[in-house]
């Protein structure tokens, strides 16, 4: 769908725990508004993929600033659905189980969101962005024109996953258990929410919308709906 003549391009921020359909609402409303998608998770699994390519996991456990070595030199950009971390394409790769594992601890680093959130307001700049994470309300554009905080019963999310996966390996090898996905999200969830710098929590004035029980289309008309409005109001 192209810009309404007369409307202003706003920022769209979407917030919330794993797995509670954030992406695919993102993905979605920018299509439809003419906006770009940012997946800021992408972004910090693609430094944590430098991190194991490098093999610097355990040295960071022990000296977590020297993360700023890393990410000095590193490069992000998207191309469509494609993620490039210093011009190779990562898109896959930083889907794999051990960069989902660790990205945690990676994500909780100082020096690792500063830099993240410099480059994530940079593609802001131009506003007319949807962009999804865990402080992109919060921290990244206090100002954004929407926020939006998605949460999910952490059953289903585990369900959602698993049929990623499955979608991802149809013969089923090396399908974690369901019990197994749900309990590594809500650890994940809960390290998330436990982190000291930039926490995933909810922003006063953000609309939290429950996903459990609703489709992804009835997700994406109910952003999209309160996109449409605040166009009209920000013109
Ligand atoms: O959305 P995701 O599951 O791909 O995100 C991966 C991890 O990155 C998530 O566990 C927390 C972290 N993250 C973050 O700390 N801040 C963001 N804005 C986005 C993601």
């Amino acid at each position: 769908m192209k810009q309404e003549k007369g409307t202003k391009r706003i920022i769209i921020a979407i917030d919330g725990p794993a797995a509670s359909g954030k992406s695919t609402t993102a993905r979605r409303v920018a299509q439809q508004l003419g906006y770009i998608y940012i997946d800021t998770g992408a972004m910090y699994r693609s430094v944590t993929l430098k991190v194991l390519q490098l093999g610097l996991l355990d040295h960071l456990r022990r000296s977590p600033e020297s993360v700023s070595d890393v990410i000095k030199d590193i490069s992000i950009r998207f191309e469509g659905d494609r993620v490039f971390l210093n011009d190779s394409d990562v898109t896959a790769e930083i889907r794999d189980n051990r960069v989902s594992r660790e990205v945690s601890f990676i994500s909780s680093l100082k020096h690792v969101r500063d830099r993240l959130r410099e480059m994530q307001q940079e593609f802001g700049r131009q506003r007319g962005v949807v962009m999804d994470g865990r402080d992109i309300g919060t921290v990244v554009f206090p100002d954004a024109e929407l926020k939006i905080f998605l949460v999910a019963d952490s059953r289903e999310r585990a369900k959602r996953r698993y049929a990623e996966l499955i979608a991802k390996c149809p013969d089923g090898g090396e399908l974690p258990d369901l019990d197994v996905l749900e309990d590594e999200i809500i650890k994940r969830d809960r390290a998330d929410a436990e982190r000291e710098h930039a926490p995933l929590t909810k922003h006063v004035d953000a609309f939290e919308i429950d996903t459990s029980d609703l489709t992804i289309d009835r997700q994406v008309d109910i952003v999209y709906n309160l996109a449409l409005d605040l166009q009209k109001d920000c013109r």
